[in-house]
């Protein structure tokens, strides 16, 4: 029966993070920096509130939307940390994790045909969306303005079919966040245009230097932003699959159809422990980003040390280092990173094709593993341009 799949679901592929994880786990003793999630346990009063809406029985379908209660409580988190103000009536959808509510999105407003811009390199989980909505990724490269879609690069890519524009900032691979001019200059740019933004801000809370800043927060710019963000990271509740989906009445209303249709809501017990995450732990990222800020600078000194170029990121948990020197395809010098060095890390060409020539690293681990990993990465890098010395000496 095969034959008679939707081609345009036989024509994406299954992600280049999860091709390498197959090949990763065939082998043993291995130190991983490929993790997308954060090492720490979710918080105890958050995995108690979860046992508690067992034991009161909330075990039951909750409103389309999401319990009223998580609503009000996304509302006013995202109002007190980003001067954000979305009616939690409305304005607001509980999501299966930023996901689904990245598929809500795009299937609400995209039709076959239009373009949607994203920076590239760029967390692989948008474009197949895309593609299965009919429209056409449109790639900017941002490898020459360190990995930030500026309003420069972005205006030479609008077109009058270009619907949609993708923010994902901090970025997952590249750690690196659009400072505030910027996305001011984004603003202006697209202020007077019939162009969504979907600004996913995921990693919001885990921002190393100053304030997380959403370009929804800009005049004209609420009513055409779709702000996607959820606890999986800012709580360390990826398995939990709660995500928030803030948009315009307008559009949200539409979007709910498409929500109801496809889940009906949110897992209800999730929904109360984000709720305890969302008000009593509303600060419970800032320890978890302190560490992660601390692992970024080991890693990024330790690169620095060994010649290998990294853009400082200054969001998240990941780094994205250049390994071009090397002459190795991104694939090949993970492959021979993991065979040779028994170290993990994902190969850039995941990220599509501006990764290649790069790896993501992930800090999410201790820093005991850090340092090992970082130590057998100089040994294997020592060895590759001991090899390059002896086939081309007088270079
Ligand atoms: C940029 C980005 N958006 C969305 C997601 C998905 O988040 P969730 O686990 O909440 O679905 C991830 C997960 O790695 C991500 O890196």
């Amino acid at each position: 029966m095969e034959h008679l799949i939707n081609q345009k679901v036989k024509n994406i592929e299954i992600s280049g993070i999860r091709k390498f994880f197959n090949l990763v786990s065939k082998y043993d003793n291995v130190l991983s920096l490929t993790i997308g999630q954060p090492d720490f346990s979710t918080p105890q009063h958050i995995k108690d509130a979860g046992i508690n809406a067992i034991h009161n029985d909330h075990t039951s379908y909750t409103a389309n939307a999401g319990i009223y209660e998580l609503r009000k409580a996304a509302c006013q988190f995202i109002s007190d940390k980003y001067k954000l103000l979305y009616n939690p009536d409305s304005e607001v959808i509980v999501s299966i994790g930023a996901s689904q509510g990245i598929d809500i999105t795009f299937r609400t407003i995209l039709t076959e045909g239009d373009e949607v811009i994203l920076p590239n390199p760029v967390y692989p989980g948008y474009e197949p969306i895309i593609r299965l909505c009919g429209a056409t990724p449109v790639h900017v490269d941002t490898r020459s303005s360190s990995f930030l879609l500026t309003a420069d690069l972005l205006k030479k890519y609008i077109t009058d079919k270009t619907r949609c524009i993708v923010l994902p900032y901090p970025s997952n691979p590249t750690g690196v966040t659009l400072p505030n001019d910027e996305i001011k200059k984004i603003a202006a740019l697209l202020k007077d245009k019939d162009i969504f933004v979907l600004s996913d801000e995921i990693y919001s809370e885990l921002v190393f230097e100053g304030e997380h800043t959403t370009i929804a927060s800009f005049p004209g710019m609420k009513e055409k932003t779709i702000v996607i963000n959820g606890v999986s990271k800012s709580h360390s509740m990826t398995g939990w699959r709660i995500g928030f989906v803030f948009g315009p009445e307008n559009v949200m209303k539409h979007m709910l159809k498409v929500h109801q249709y496809n889940v009906s809501c949110a897992t209800s017990i999730s929904q109360y422990a984000a709720l305890q995450a969302l008000t009593v732990g509303a600060d419970d990222a800032i320890t978890m980003n302190e560490t992660y800020k601390q692992r970024m600078e080991y890693v990024y000194n330790r690169l620095q040390a060994m010649g290998i170029e990294s853009v400082k990121p200054n969001g998240a948990f990941y780094i994205f280092p250049s390994i071009e020197q090397f002459g190795l395809s991104s694939f090949d010098f993970a492959v021979k990173l993991l065979e040779e060095a028994k170290v993990a890390v994902v190969p850039g060409s995941a990220f599509s094709t501006c990764g290649e020539g790069y790896i993501r690293l992930s800090y999410a681990c201790d820093m005991e593993t850090l340092i090992k990993a970082m130590d057998r990465l100089e040994q294997l890098t020592l060895s590759l341009k001991q090899k390059s010395k002896n086939k081309f000496p007088y270079v």
